[in-house]
């Protein structure tokens, strides 16, 4: 084996994205969903993805496994190396090697991940048969075993359904239930409780932390919801506008955000400890169009601490690969 063998050395981060830069043509113009986005993700690290709907959370990981539709998407710049190989662009063939086998996702439409032509069972079977090496009838035992740990209703008969047969939130499901069964080095969960109710979302986050915790896998879990992050992530990314604005390990973003945008975020969950009837303070006006982006900081319009300079110059990367902010008047440790 040569040194170059694609298991990384200590210290080599399982996922490296590099100024990743994901545009979409569109009638509009040039949509810059993704912008100069770097990130790691070592062995056995959940990483969380924060920031609104829109500021391009689900595009940055679609391009990890090869899912940006091109056209209309394209990729001006960026390096994207899982496990020391270079993935950004690879054929799809090579790619399906990776995908639903060593990366792992949960995307908002289950349809991206399942056959239409396959019963469940065989989808889930399928996976038993290569990751745990079972015979065809144990297989199908720990297919609805699995089923019925992600609530499917009926698992048993749900099994031998097509996903067509099966309602979104069913569908939803058997993702889940795949890309746990696959015991992927990297798991990509994007969203993976919205369409979920509440008791079926707190089962799917412990299904995944015990994934975690079981085989040290790598996870990327992307939400709008800081609370599911609190729970799971070691360090959070926030984005915003396509870029990433604020970087830290969990604790130290939520006792002592930077960026002003991450103090909105945070101020806008509901706490446990809050008095009943406080209304939750959301963060005023919405988030630019990415084909039009305003000049400077890109939150400048919205964000309370704006001074001119802010609207002139997209402020530089300030602190380390610990903690960094882009903002020219972060926040202080204490401040609201
Ligand atoms: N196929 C596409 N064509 C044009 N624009 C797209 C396409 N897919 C995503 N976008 C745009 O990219 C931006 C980022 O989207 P997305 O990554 O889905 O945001 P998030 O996951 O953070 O909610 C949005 O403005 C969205 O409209
Ligand atoms: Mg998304």
């Amino acid at each position: 084996m040569s040194a170059h063998a694609n298991t990384g050395g200590a210290g080599e981060p399982l996922l490296r994205v590099d100024d990743l830069a994901v545009h979409f043509e569109t009638d509009e113009g040039v949509v810059k969903a993704v912008d100069g986005v770097s990130f790691e993700v070592q062995r056995g690290e959940v990483l969380g993805i924060v920031g609104e709907s829109g500021s391009g959370k689900s595009v940055a990981n679609q391009a990890i496994v090869g899912l940006v539709p091109r056209p209309p998407g394209f990729y001006p710049r960026g390096r994207i190396h899982f496990d020391g190989q270079q993935v950004l662009g690879l054929s799809e063939r090579k790619l399906r090697d990776i995908r639903g086998n060593r990366i792992a996702m949960i995307f908002q439409d289950p349809m991206t991940s399942l056959n239409p032509y396959l019963k469940v069972e065989r989808q889930l079977t399928e996976l038993l048969e290569r990751h745990r090496n079972l015979d065809r009838r144990k297989a199908r035992t720990g297919a609805i075993d699995m089923l019925v740990q992600v609530g499917m209703p009926e698992a048993e008969r749900r099994v031998d359904a097509y996903p067509h047969e099966l309602s979104g939130g069913m569908r939803q499901r058997v993702m889940i239930a795949m890309a746990l069964l696959c015991e992927p080095e990297l798991l990509i969960a994007d969203e993976p409780t919205t369409a979920l109710d509440v008791t079926i979302q707190a089962q799917v986050l412990d299904l995944i932390r015990d994934l975690q915790a079981r085989l040290g896998t790598s996870v990327i879990l992307i939400t709008h919801d800081l609370g599911v992050v609190a729970g799971m992530a070691h360090r959070v990314a926030v984005m915003y506008a396509g870029r990433i604005v604020e970087q830290a390990d969990t604790d130290t973003l939520f006792a002592a955000p930077r960026h002003p945008y991450t103090g909105g975020l945070l101020r806008s969950v509901p706490r446990i400890d809050s008095e009943p009837g406080r209304a939750i303070e959301a963060i005023k006006g919405l988030p630019p169009n990415p084909a039009a982006l305003p000049a400077g900081c890109f939150f400048s319009p919205r964000c309370g601490r704006a001074s001119e300079r802010c609207g002139q110059v997209y402020p530089d990367r300030d602190g380390d690969a610990g903690h960094y902010v882009h903002c020219h008047h972060p926040l202080s440790e204490g401040e609201p």
